[in-house]
């Protein structure tokens, strides 16, 4: 028991400042749930720096286990100790990292809860950096935005976001039924802003797809050219191109992977590299922030409002 006697003469006063040292010298300990067999390094080292004193990592997590993983970790410290646990959830499929959350938080009983964060597969500190990148160069509530290949985790999460600050997004695919079937799937619920699906089958359609819009974020599978150079150079209404592909090649030729507000031919450019400076900020700053409270839910939303926080309101560097 961490009792300490400051004073021989109110015996309450150093209950209390007893009970808030112990309080303080409570560990922090994050429960890591991960859909892949091996949970992931990345995150656990992260977890580190954010200031994890604990790391409880479990690989191979299905939706039935999930009770006794949430239980584990609500039941073991009274409930003013609760925020000094927290649940990452990770994993390569996006998809399953969603249900998981989804079965975690239904686990929780009343104030017996835990904070609890996805970020499977960076989808979500990944797009809100993007975004973030956006917004210090353009006011989003008055921008037209492209997102290339924007049916991936990724790209649906920039798009959400993009919305939800007011942007008028076109949503982009190789199909215009996958690009029909994101914008149903995307909730802009909060936001003020527009989605339309667009396909770009062709550089003719890619053309009309980017004729009008201030940003482009390429949000392509590695390894995969979205954007020839030509093309991004007849997009003469661009201000920002931001490429969240590190491997070449590159989502849109001529940026490089490091660009962080490089300026290029007269546009801000970032590349993966670059966004991934602040992905990883919001990541850390995201993990440190569970251990606040112990009912946070941080999907990407809260993620994105984290990382405005961090960076102020201003729009920092006008295009
Ligand atoms: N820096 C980081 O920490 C970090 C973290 C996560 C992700 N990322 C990067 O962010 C990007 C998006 O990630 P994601 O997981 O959302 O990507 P993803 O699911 O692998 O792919 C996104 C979209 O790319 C399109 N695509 C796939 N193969 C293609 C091909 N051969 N040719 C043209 N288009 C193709 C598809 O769109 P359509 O079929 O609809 O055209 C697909 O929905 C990736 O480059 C990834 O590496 C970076």
């Amino acid at each position: 028991m961490n009792w300490i006697r400051l004073s021989g003469d109110d015996e309450r006063v150093g209950v209390e400042i007893s009970f808030s040292m112990s309080e303080a010298r409570k560990h922090r300990i994050l429960v890591q749930i991960d859909s892949d067999p091996q949970p992931s390094v990345f995150d656990a080292v992260v977890a580190v720096d954010a200031g994890a004193d604990h790391l409880l990592s479990y690989g191979g997590i299905t939706l039935e286990q999930v009770p006794s993983l949430v239980h584990g970790a609500i039941f073991t410290r009274g409930p003013k100790s609760l925020r000094h646990t927290a649940i990452f959830i990770g994993g390569s499929d996006v998809a399953v990292g969603e249900a998981l959350l989804e079965a975690v938080t239904a686990t929780f009983i009343g104030p017996m809860r835990v904070s609890v964060m996805l970020d499977a597969n960076g989808a979500n500190t990944t797009a809100a950096a993007a975004v973030l990148a956006a917004r210090r160069h353009l006011d989003l509530s008055r921008t037209r935005a492209v997102v290339l290949a924007g049916t991936g985790p990724v790209g649906q999460r920039a798009v959400r976001l993009l919305a939800r600050a007011g942007a008028t997004v076109a949503l982009a695919s190789r199909s215009r039924n996958r690009a029909e079937a994101a914008v149903s799937a995307i909730d802009c619920a909060r936001g003020s802003g527009t989605v339309t699906p667009c396909p770009t089958v062709d550089d003719e359609a890619m053309r009309a797809c980017l004729d009008g819009a201030e940003l482009v974020i390429a949000a392509g599978a590695a390894g995969v050219q979205l954007l020839s150079r030509p093309l991004l150079a007849a997009a003469t209404s661009l201000k920002v191109a931001i490429d969240l592909n590190a491997v070449p090649p590159l989502g849109i030729e001529g940026l490089e992977a490091f660009d962080h507000a490089q300026r290029r031919e007269g546009l801000v450019c970032y590349g993966a590299i670059g966004v991934g400076e602040t992905k990883m900020q919001i990541h850390r700053a995201a993990v440190a922030s569970l251990f606040e409270r112990n009912e946070l839910v941080l999907d990407a939303d809260e993620i994105y409002e984290l990382g405005k926080q961090s960076e102020g309101s201003a729009v920092a560097d006008p295009a």
